[in-house]
């Protein structure tokens, strides 16, 4: 296990898998992670399918034409559908839950990619991605989706964040000014 800052400076989204399985334990503990992530007023809004039959992972990629490629080849893939009616903040609640399963499948050694779904249409340009996902997986079509996020063992090979280049005029101290 490495130390956190190290986890975040070498983690980088993996689109590629290799074909070995990701053990059942492991399933659990990213699923734990994202059970454990906060929520406004503790509402746990979401709702997470875990998907690793290789026939519906390749029909869930065909959701956009462009970028969900990954879920196909994933060893295995969490919908994260969250529910609006609960909470405003359904959006940052679902987010934060996803981002702490890329996390811990990090430190695992787990490769995984956020393949987005909320806003995006399946190629025809019309039908909402999130409409072809709730239907393959029997979802309630009132339950958006919004993203699908793909984990597996990782087939390629990423260059950790060049700290040196993180964007430190983004950072305001004290007020709004830029930065000398
Ligand atoms: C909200 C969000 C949506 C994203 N959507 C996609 C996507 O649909 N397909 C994809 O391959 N990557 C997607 N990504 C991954 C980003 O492209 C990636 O995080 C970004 O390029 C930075 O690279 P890194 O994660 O390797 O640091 C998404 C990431 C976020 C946070």
């Amino acid at each position: 296990m490495e130390n956190l800052h190290e986890l975040l400076v070498n983690r980088r989204s993996i689109r590629r898998y290799t074909t070995q399985e990701v053990n059942a334990d492991d399933v659990r503990l990213i699923l734990e992670a994202a059970l454990m992530a906060p929520t406004s007023k503790s509402s746990r809004p979401w709702q997470f399918i875990v998907v690793d039959d290789k026939e519906m992972l390749e029909r869930l990629s065909q959701c956009k034409p462009a970028g969900a490629a990954p879920i196909a080849k994933a060893a295995f893939a969490v919908v994260v559908a969250v529910d609006p009616t609960l909470t405003d903040p359904w959006v940052e609640d679902g987010s934060i839950a996803a981002a702490y399963m890329q996390l811990q499948a990090a430190d695992l050694g787990i490769g995984s990619c956020w393949i987005q779904v909320r806003g995006r249409f399946m190629a025809d340009g019309i039908t909402p991605a999130e409409e072809h996902i709730q239907e393959l997986l029997q979802m309630p079509d009132t339950l958006p989706v919004l993203c699908v996020m793909t984990f597996g063992y990782k087939d390629e090979e990423r260059r950790p964040c060049d700290t040196s280049k993180l964007l430190w005029e983004k950072v305001h101290i004290g007020t709004w000014k830029d930065v000398e």
